[in-house]
């Protein structure tokens, strides 16, 4: 009886486990097992006969040196290619060369994975060994290529090269069997782009972006660069971490926006928390500070990123509850927390020093920095959290009060009255769209007019493609497009936060530059793929990564903003149902948390909005619609327009 019972609870546990089918699942672009194929041939050179087998059945026979193909696998890849050698000859040589975006398909160079070089001549080709023997040719794990679209095979001697049978093994999301269980899902229609499924693709390109960039601790990026190998250590945990980048930066780092992609697409914070005991474990003990990357990359210098480690461990908390994992770290935790605030000074403000500005890469973020300054905040706010959770009461409202005071100083030295947005720093007129953004999202304002003055303020930046970041020449950056992003929908502006996706991000997908899949890294005004060209990359356009878990802002932003559901307690014990219509007609989703299903669909039919919500028994929340006049709850009138309701299955009424 009780082994029946446990059979049922799991098959159940599993079923209820993945999002509900639908016809968002064709937007699902994770591949359906660990092989992937190339899908087309992009181009052939010289002398290949029966090229068309690369992508099919049978051999391709490469007659001639320099003849070559290029196969397009049809979106981001990542791991280790195999092929048969079907016959060969003594002087056989072939070589592979890989890239990200079709721009750089070349027979002679893949583009740049470790050092930025003006010429591209960072990776160079793989050649494979000579004499090249018959029978399967696999990379091996340090071989293997981080991300790539486009694979070039050339042959480099005369005699006739038969190959067969190409694929990729990918190796990201080590721990998972099927890529496309996805927990989480995300279905409307954009009235308003050129692509009415563009909303729905981009939420799914987040994931699968995220998806890449989740790697074995064992394949991360060998320092000092030795071509491309992928076989250093990044951290010494036994699971999987979630690293910066697929084909570059394959080492922990930011997570500012990646860890909430994680949960709203996949439930799987697994990846987060390793990378942050790789964080904590880079603790330098004298000091308390900590690096801005694990290794093998170990940067340091970044207030910022200290403080993006202390924000995502309340993340994977909230998201998880578990508190074992705030136990393990906790001391380290408190000593980095420390850190920052010793940089405070009489302004209550962190005076970031020269050796600690590092950020995403702009220029500046020394001294009193607004952006640095609220995530400090942010900071205060959920170490208080997390301190009260430990039984530290003291130390949590000793906390909360610095953080009450930080965000009154940070009013009154940076706020500009004229500008109606904050100054970069006291010394400085510039008015940043980091800072500004973040100021909104980790509620430093203390008024709604300030929300809906930054908002507006935002937009002086933009362009056709995107904002212009004026802490950084010719750039547009979406890891804090993805901030602003967050930031107008909280200002309760929901076409403004769809106008700038449909810029930013519908540039980025649909550009023939990019990997079109996954999500760029950065580009620059004119919409190359320069992103900072002149800022550190040596105008290197081949360094730029296209799968970057930083650009992925939208696929949170629309599942906490669009369907509205917010987290307010661990595992959603306590829930917000808020949705911002944002000009669209309906829109569904949800995700998955240890407590099981958050799901919302709403749609709006003659000036009726109808929200169905369904959250797990056990929970409760507040339910807040926009509209006039009173809102039904299963057709019953409420007095109040913030209905509080506990978990399970509600339909909710109110004319828009
Ligand atoms: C992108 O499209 C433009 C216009 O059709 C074309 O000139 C260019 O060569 C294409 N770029 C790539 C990398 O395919
Ligand atoms: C192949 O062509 C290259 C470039 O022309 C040349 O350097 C090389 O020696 C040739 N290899 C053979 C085996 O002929
Ligand atoms: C990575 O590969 C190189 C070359 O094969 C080898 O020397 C090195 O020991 C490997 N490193 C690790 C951590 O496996
Ligand atoms: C805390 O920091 C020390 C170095 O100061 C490090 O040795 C230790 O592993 C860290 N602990 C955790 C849980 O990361
Ligand atoms: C203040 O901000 C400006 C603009 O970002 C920057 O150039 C400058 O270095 C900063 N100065 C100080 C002292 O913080
Ligand atoms: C609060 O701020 C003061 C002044 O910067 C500092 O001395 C103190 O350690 C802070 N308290 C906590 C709990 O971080
Ligand atoms: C933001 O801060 C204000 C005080 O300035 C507070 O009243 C409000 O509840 C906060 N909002 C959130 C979402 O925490
Ligand atoms: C900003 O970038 C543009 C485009 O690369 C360049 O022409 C200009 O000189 C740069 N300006 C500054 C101040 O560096
Ligand atoms: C676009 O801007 C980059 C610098 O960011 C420059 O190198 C490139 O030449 C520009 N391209 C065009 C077509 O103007």
């Amino acid at each position: 009886m009780l082994t029946s019972f446990i059979a049922f609870t799991l098959i159940a546990a599993g079923a209820f486990g993945l999002a509900p089918p639908g016809p968002w699942d064709r937007f699902n672009i994770a591949p359906k097992d660990r092989i992937s194929r190339p899908t087309i041939i992009h181009s052939i050179e010289g002398n290949v006969r029966n090229a068309d087998a690369l992508i099919g059945s049978g051999t391709a026979t490469f007659n001639g040196n320099g003849s070559f193909v290029t196969l397009d696998f049809g979106l981001e890849v990542g791991g280790r290619v195999f092929f048969d050698v079907v016959h060969s000859t003594g002087d056989a040589r072939l070589s592979l060369s890989f890239t990200e975006s079709p721009e750089f398909i070349s027979p002679l160079k893949s583009d740049d994975s470790c050092q930025q070089i003006f010429t591209m001549d960072g990776d160079g080709v793989q050649s494979l060994p000579v004499p090249l023997g018959t029978g399967k040719f696999m990379q091996t794990v340090r071989q293997q290529r981080g991300g790539f679209r486009y694979m070039t095979i050339v042959s480099h001697s005369d005699g006739p090269i038969g190959v067969a049978g190409v694929g990729v093994e990918n190796t990201f999301m080590p721990h998972w069997d099927d890529f496309r269980a996805y927990t989480g899902y995300f279905f409307t229609k954009d009235p308003n782009f050129h692509d009415s499924d563009f909303l729905t693709k981009l939420w799914y390109s987040g994931a699968y972006t995220v998806q890449t960039n989740t790697i074995d601790p064992r394949s991360a990026r060998q320092l000092p660069c030795l071509h491309w190998a992928n076989n250093a250590t990044g951290g010494l945990v036994d699971g999987p971490i979630l690293a910066d980048g697929a084909k570059r930066d394959r080492s922990p780092g930011d997570m500012g926006i990646s860890s909430h992609t994680e949960l709203v697409a996949l439930n799987d914070m697994l990846p987060s928390k390793n990378a942050l005991l790789v964080m904590f474990a880079t603790q330098d003990p004298a000091t308390g500070s900590l690096q801005y990357s694990g290794p093998p990359i170990n940067a340091k210098g970044s207030d910022t990123y200290i403080a993006w480690s202390l924000i995502g461990t309340h993340n994977v908390w909230l998201y998880t509850g578990d508190i074992e994992f705030v136990h393990d770290v906790w001391s380290n935790y408190t000593k980095a927390l420390a850190f920052l605030e010793s940089q405070v000074d009489e302004t209550g403000l962190m005076n970031v020093p020269q050796e600690f500005s590092q950020d995403w890469g702009r220029d500046g973020g020394q001294g009193r920095n607004i952006a640095a300054n609220v995530l400090l905040y942010r900071s205060l706010v959920t170490a208080s959290e997390l301190a009260n959770e430990m039984g530290e009461v003291r130390l949590s409202k000793a906390y909360a009060a610095n953080a009450t005071a930080l965000k009154s100083d940070i009013n009154n030295l940076l706020w500009d009255s004229t500008a109606e947005m904050f100054r970069d720093n006291d010394s400085s007129d510039l008015i940043p769209q980091d800072g500004n953004a973040m100021a909104v999202l980790f509620n430093v304002t203390q008024t709604r007019e300030q929300v809906k003055a930054i908002s507006k303020g935002l937009t002086q930046f933009w362009t056709d493609i995107g904002p212009l970041s004026p802490e950084l020449n010719d750039t547009i950056i979406p890891f804090v497009g993805g901030f602003e992003v967050q930031a107008h929908f909280i200002a309760d502006e929901g076409e403004r936060a769809l106008d700038l996706i449909h810029r930013e991000w519908g540039y980025m997908l649909y550009t023939n530059l990019s990997v079109q899949s996954t999500l760029l890294e950065g580009f620059t005004a004119n919409g190359s793929l320069g992103y900072r060209a002149a800022a550190g990359y040596d105008f290197d356009h081949a360094f730029t990564s296209h799968s970057h878990g930083w650009a992925t802002g939208p696929t949170p932003a629309m599942t906490f903003h669009i369907l509205g559901l917010g987290i307010t307690s661990p595992q959603g014990k306590t829930w917000s149902i808020n949705p911002i219509l944002s000009g669209l007609q309906f829109a569904e989703g949800g995700l998955e948390t240890g407590l099981g299903w958050f799901g919302v669909k709403w749609e709006v039919s003659d000036d009726m909005l109808t929200v169905e919500i369904s959250t797990p028994t056990g929970t409760s929340g507040t339910v807040r619609l926009p509209g006039k006049g009173p809102v039904t709850v299963d057709g019953i009138a409420q007095e109040e327009t913030n209905v509080r309701l506990r978990g399970g299955e509600h339909v909710l009424k109110r004319h828009v």
